[in-house]
């Protein structure tokens, strides 16, 4: 499948994949503040934002393909950076797992390398049931808002909330059941960790309710060239609870790790 994206600038190509309901638009800070030394690509991941839904569960492993594919028809070929955000980053992995010729550089925000436990997967199947039964994913996005965000940036970025907030109540109820299913099905990447030899940035918020920071140490330090930073006071929308801290280390590292290479 080929997604809907946007890109921006001129430079070496990183891709930025949104998370877990989200669209491209998360990224719109970040792929600005890069524009002027990169060229930043940002799909829409399939379901979401204005890619088309696509039957059965959207597992990471093609949703990895749907970029893979998108950047064939772009004609890039060479190695890129990939980041993602949560599912995004989840998708990263498979990418560079299934397609190391195609990946440079590694930015993995918010994210694990674990699966779901078993009971997060029976949850999952349980929220794409209910999802698909009433067509309303509003309980499901209710239940996942206070576990978005830093108690500051509530309080502080209340439009930053608010912007998240109706870009998830605007995504496709069938997206939304095809990526829970995908989510629930992917694989533990733990293992393929230490054969993925690229530079990686890791960014961690050090009060996400979703990926405990310890987790994505973890990753971190299993990555052969994992670099690891902890953004203090945000949740688990690091890039935009904290941009002015996470857009220039994000630039540092590419333009040191990948860009300089
Ligand atoms: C996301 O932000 O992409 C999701 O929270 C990921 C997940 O549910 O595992």
């Amino acid at each position: 499948m080929m997604p809907a994206f946007e890109e921006q600038g001129d430079g070496p190509v990183v891709v930025l994949l949104h998370g877990f309901p989200f669209d491209r638009s998360m990224w719109s800070g970040l792929a600005g503040y890069l524009a002027g030394s990169y060229r930043v690509i940002l799909p829409d991941l399939r379901g979401f934002g204005r890619s088309p839904v696509v039957g059965g569960p959207a597992t990471m492993e093609a949703m990895a393909g749907d970029v893979i594919a998108l950047l064939d028809h772009l004609g890039v070929t060479g190695p890129v950076a990939v980041g993602g955000l949560s599912m995004g980053g989840y998708v990263a992995l498979a990418l560079a797992v299934a397609h190391p010729d195609r990946v440079g550089a590694l930015l993995l925000c918010n994210t694990r390398a674990g699966a779901d436990t078993p009971e997060a997967a029976a949850r999952r199947e349980e929220s794409a049931r209910s999802v698909e039964a009433t067509g309303q994913p509003g309980a499901l996005i209710d239940g996942m808002i206070p576990k978005l965000f830093a108690p500051r940036t509530a309080q502080e970025r209340p439009e930053v909330v608010a912007e998240i907030e109706s870009v998830m109540r605007s995504a496709a109820p069938a997206a939304i059941a095809a990526a829970l299913r995908g989510m629930a099905a992917r694989p533990d990447r733990t293992p393929d960790l230490p054969g993925i030899g690229v530079p990686a940035l890791v960014i961690a918020g050090e009060e996400d309710a979703i990926v405990p920071v310890d987790e994505a140490r973890a990753m971190a330090e299993a990555l052969p060239r994992g670099e690891f930073q902890l953004v203090a006071g945000v949740g688990h929308l690091a890039p935009i609870e904290a941009p002015e801290v996470v857009h220039p280390a994000v630039k540092s590292f590419l333009d040191g790790r990948f860009a300089a290479v």
